[in-house]
């Protein structure tokens, strides 16, 4: 059988993308072809993952098989792209699909000259398949090309697709600002044990409230600013924290985080 995909670089966000393509038998492992860098890491895909995909070191005889792929998924890290040396194929369709953090398409392109290429922004909750994905095409994909790509991460999520400007406000937004939340999860579970709660039931607290009040959010469709006038009353706990937290910054402090998130992935771009 030969190799519809290879993915260069097995780790955590590759394995969340490609498990679910399994599970739903959407591709057959034997069509897909892994690198990974280390032994440890080899030798745990080989004892550990549940799928029996051909998986190879980086440095292998067999990795230059990977180029025979008409579709790659690079999951590397962006700093270890300086590591990856593309080698040509006869057809010139062949698809890059990039996950890497900040690095732009005109980047790829001059990386990987002969192949097309699309970026990819993911976060964390694709995990647990409750990811968000933002495509960016390069030049020149058919509509079944688009098509492929997109159904490797609508299994573990939702996909949009942004022209190529709007990818780093998504990566702050979604895959800086999970570490926002749980900072956020950390900062109000701390405020329940300097009330005397135990750590453990304070945290719980904490993320049943969040998740009840997204709910609240998307289900009855009420807006930000009708919910924080429901459950503040005049003169009551609920102002007197609001107040606290205007006092400190804390909206502008978000938003600052979000622009500086921003900036960063445009540096790297
Ligand atoms: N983590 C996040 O929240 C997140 C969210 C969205 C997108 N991303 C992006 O996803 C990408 C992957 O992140 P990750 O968290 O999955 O990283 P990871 O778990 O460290 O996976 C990186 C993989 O690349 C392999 N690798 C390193 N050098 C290689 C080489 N020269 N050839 C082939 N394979 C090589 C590593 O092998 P070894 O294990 O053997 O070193 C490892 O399997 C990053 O570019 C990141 O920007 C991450």
């Amino acid at each position: 059988m030969s190799y519809k995909l290879g993915v260069i670089g097995f780790g955590n966000i590759a394995k969340a993308i490609i498990t679910p393509l399994f599970e739903q038998k959407l591709i057959q492992p034997k069509e897909v072809i892994c690198l990974v860098n280390s032994e440890k890491s080899f030798q745990n895909i080989k004892k550990f993952y549940e799928y029996d995909v051909d998986i190879f070191h980086a440095s292998s005889d067999e990795s230059h098989l990977i180029w025979k792929c008409p579709t790659k998924l690079l999951s590397i890290k962006p700093q270890q792209l300086e590591t990856i040396e593309e080698i040509k194929n006869e057809r010139n369709s062949d698809i890059i699909v990039s996950i890497l953090a900040g690095i732009s398409l005109n980047k790829l392109e001059e990386k990987f000259p002969n192949h097309k290429c699309v970026r990819a922004v993911t976060n964390i909750p694709i995990t647990i398949r409750s990811g968000l994905t933002a495509i960016s095409w390069g030049d020149e994909f058919s509509e079944d090309e688009k098509n492929f790509v997109k159904r490797l991460f609508e299994n573990s999520g939702k996909v949009f697709e942004f022209s190529e400007q709007y990818l780093d406000i998504f990566l702050a937004l979604t895959s800086s600002s999970p570490a926002i939340i749980a900072l956020i999860v950390e900062a109000l579970s701390d405020g329940g044990l300097n009330g005397g709660l135990s750590k453990k039931i304070s945290e719980e607290l904490v993320l049943d409230m969040i998740l009840g009040t997204i709910l609240l959010l998307k289900d009855s469709k009420i807006t930000t600013a009708d919910l924080k006038n429901m459950v503040t009353s005049p003169g009551g706990t609920t102002i007197s924290a609001l107040r606290v937290l205007e006092e400190k910054g804390l909206r502008s402090a978000l938003i600052e985080a979000i622009i500086a998130a921003t900036n960063k992935s445009k540096e790297f771009g």
